[in-house]
């Protein structure tokens, strides 16, 4: 009786991992535990049994009806999560689930190359906070009390107490706020590089109220006008490309006496600013702009405690995204795009 049993388990057990439909699940289930099934038969058939042997056999004959009727349950679940139920039970030589792999950003792509090309020349990287006071980013930089960009409309300011020698709390609106910054606990020479989240209240198709810039400043000994531009072709030519050319033409900014605005050749029309009999329709005269520069007035070295008559420096401040987007092959027609967290764009680079 009781080889009989275990004989009748495994079977069962073999004919329902079988199954591939919940019909034949069905049939197998009555074919077992139906009215007149296998294992109701040998229930029905305990009486027979003799007395002593009774309780052995009756509780292995109810213990193999919980088992066959667990399998059935089981096979159920599994046969539900099988989308088609003609495929196996578990197909091993399918391909595998590839997790989704991401990549940095290319904002931070680009500040990651523009490092490396500066840190090759002996630029030290540094950073410092992005909420500073009226002082870093105005008054220590040459700007007089009444200065527009001091204005509320293009600048953040925070709610807090002014610093009693540093003025009202504020988002930076340029990397040059790290100037006096840096200068405070620098002895010169030295070559910074400060890249940072800028934040000003502006926005349209060419602004974000934050974006990147990326600040230079050099002082020491004899520093000239010549350093200047040599760091400027040597950064056009590593970024956009050893046939790209750099200019210097006069600007004014408070805190650096020469000033200047900075150009890079375009690539279009390969700096002549003509193409087929037709202006360029890029740069229409064969020059970008890059962003600022010039060499460090004298009243910022003396606010960062450097001595004007020993020392002198250079420093420049351009934009990452602008950088970004004037390389030759990429096209970004809304800069807000960079910002939207939309992956089909995002995934392009
Ligand atoms: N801070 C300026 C701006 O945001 C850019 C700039 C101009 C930075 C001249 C400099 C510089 O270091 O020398 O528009």
């Amino acid at each position: 009786m009781k080889e009989k049993l275990l004989s009748l388990k495994n079977n069962a057990i073999s004919l329902i991992l079988e199954t591939k439909s919940s019909s034949e699940l069905e049939e197998i289930r009555i074919q077992f535990l139906g009215r007149n099934g296998e294992v109701t038969q040998l229930l029905k058939e305990l009486p027979k049994i003799p007395k002593e042997e009774r309780p052995k056999i009756g509780s292995l004959t109810n213990e193999v009806k919980n088992i066959i009727e667990d399998t059935i349950k089981t096979r159920e679940r599994s046969l539900k999560d099988t989308k088609s139920q003609n495929v196996p039970f578990l197909d091993v030589t399918e391909p595998g689930i590839k997790p989704p792999l991401g990549h940095l950003h290319l904002v931070t792509q680009a500040i990651s190359e523009i490092t490396a090309i500066f840190t090759q020349i002996g630029f030290t990287r540094v950073r410092y906070p992005e909420i500073s006071w009226d002082w870093y980013n105005f008054t220590a930089l040459n700007f007089p009390e009444n200065h527009p960009a001091r204005d509320d409309l293009e600048t953040f300011y925070l709610v807090g107490d002014p610093h009693g020698k540093k003025g009202r709390p504020m988002l930076n609106v340029h990397t040059s706020t790290g100037q006096v910054q840096h200068m405070e606990h620098s002895k010169p020479p030295f070559k910074m590089l400060n890249i940072a989240k800028v934040y000003r209240r502006q926005i349209d198709i060419s602004h974000t109220p934050v974006f990147h810039q990326f600040e230079t400043l050099v002082v020491g000994e004899k520093i000239s006008i010549s350093h200047l531009k040599g760091v400027l072709d040597y950064f056009v030519k590593s970024y956009f490309g050893e046939e790209r050319k750099s200019r210097i033409r006069p600007y004014n900014f408070r805190f650096t006496e020469p000033s200047f605005e900075t150009d890079v050749s375009c690539a279009v029309c390969k700096g002549t600013g003509m193409i087929k009999g037709e202006k360029c329709r890029l740069c229409k005269e064969g020059w970008l702009e890059l962003g600022g520069a010039g060499m460090v007035h004298p009243n910022v070295l003396r606010a960062g405690g450097i001595d004007p008559e020993k020392y002198t420096g250079f420093a420049s401040g351009w934009g990452v995204e602008r950088v970004l987007m004037m390389k030759d092959g990429i096209q970004i027609d809304d800069l807000r795009t960079l910002y939207a967290n939309d992956l089909d764009f995002l995934k392009q680079f």
